[in-house]
């Protein structure tokens, strides 16, 4: 018996075992003949977490920040504490990318960028689940302030975090003709901290909780308490943290828990307590 020779499966066969060679010769560099890499064709700045539109248009300039900066936001008790915060990081914090972005792009002999103004529309939107967190920034080339527009405080803060990432060196250079649009793929973004198995003193939560704002995370899960322990003193109930601490130097009293609570609004970080019982 001689099995029936098919010409369409050969070819097919033939193909599928080819088709990873021609793959290979076609993405083989065509310059074989320069040994040096050459630098990343498109994009010197990467914004963590990458927006959702960023743009940057040739010829990319950068201008100098001026030393007199100044952020300008509304009054809000949170993302007033965030302008603050962030106008004494720009400031001062002279960061250097990894991959820094080429020197050609600085025209120093433009006029350094003086401001940022801050527009929300709606400053009393509280920070829940769903929280409106979109904005969009523009950062122009052709003089005057850089703008900063969201909804809500919340978003405010992203686009703050979006901006200092956008300034490096020192002198303070700025990236400009930039336009952000940006909103999360996932209202929750979260972390979870288990202070009942292992005790964490506050000082780590809260600089945890400034590690994630920086990577525009909005949930800190606080796994208080658990079998292992109970660290978390309550006045009505004073025995709970008492006996089931692991030590008086390892609880949470009410003023820790409005400070971790306070620290998380002032990042853009919810607080979702979760209290489970020995
Ligand atoms: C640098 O800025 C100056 C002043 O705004 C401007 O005249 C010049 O064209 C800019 N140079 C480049 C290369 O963009």
């Amino acid at each position: 018996m001689v099995p029936n020779f098919n010409p369409n499966l050969f070819i097919n066969t033939l193909l599928i075992l080819t088709t990873p060679l021609l793959f290979i010769i076609s993405t083989s560099p065509t310059t074989s003949s320069s040994p040096s890499l050459s630098p990343p064709p498109s994009f010197p700045i990467n914004v963590w977490p990458k927006p959702t539109t960023f743009r940057w248009p040739e010829p990319r300039r950068a201008h100098l920040l001026s030393s007199a900066f100044t952020i300008s936001s509304p009054n809000h008790r949170h993302l007033s504490a965030a302008a603050n915060r962030y106008l004494r990081l720009i400031l001062t914090e002279h960061h250097r990318p990894l991959v820094p972005p080429p020197t050609a792009v600085l025209n120093a002999s433009a006029a350094p960028l003086q401001a940022l103004l801050v527009h929300v529309s709606d400053l009393a939107a509280p920070l829940v689940h769903g929280a409106d967190e979109s904005y969009s920034l523009k950062i122009p080339g052709g003089g005057g302030a850089a703008r900063l527009t969201a909804k809500t405080a919340w978003g405010a803060m992203r686009g703050l975090e979006t901006f200092s990432q956008l300034v490096w060196g020192e002198p303070s250079a700025v990236a400009v003709g930039v336009e952000v649009e940006d909103s999360p793929e996932y209202g929750h973004r979260g972390l979870m901290l288990d202070t009942s198995r292992n005790y964490y003193p506050v000082e780590d939560i809260t600089r945890t909780i400034a590690a994630m704002s920086a990577n525009k995370l909005n949930v800190f899960h606080w796994h208080v308490t658990d079998s292992q322990s109970f660290p978390l003193v309550v006045p009505s109930e004073p025995e709970l943290a008492a006996k089931g601490s692991y030590g008086s130097d390892m609880v949470y009293t009410p003023d820790d828990v409005r400070r971790v609570v306070e620290f998380g609004l002032d990042h853009g970080v919810r607080v979702l307590p979760e209290i489970d019982s020995p």
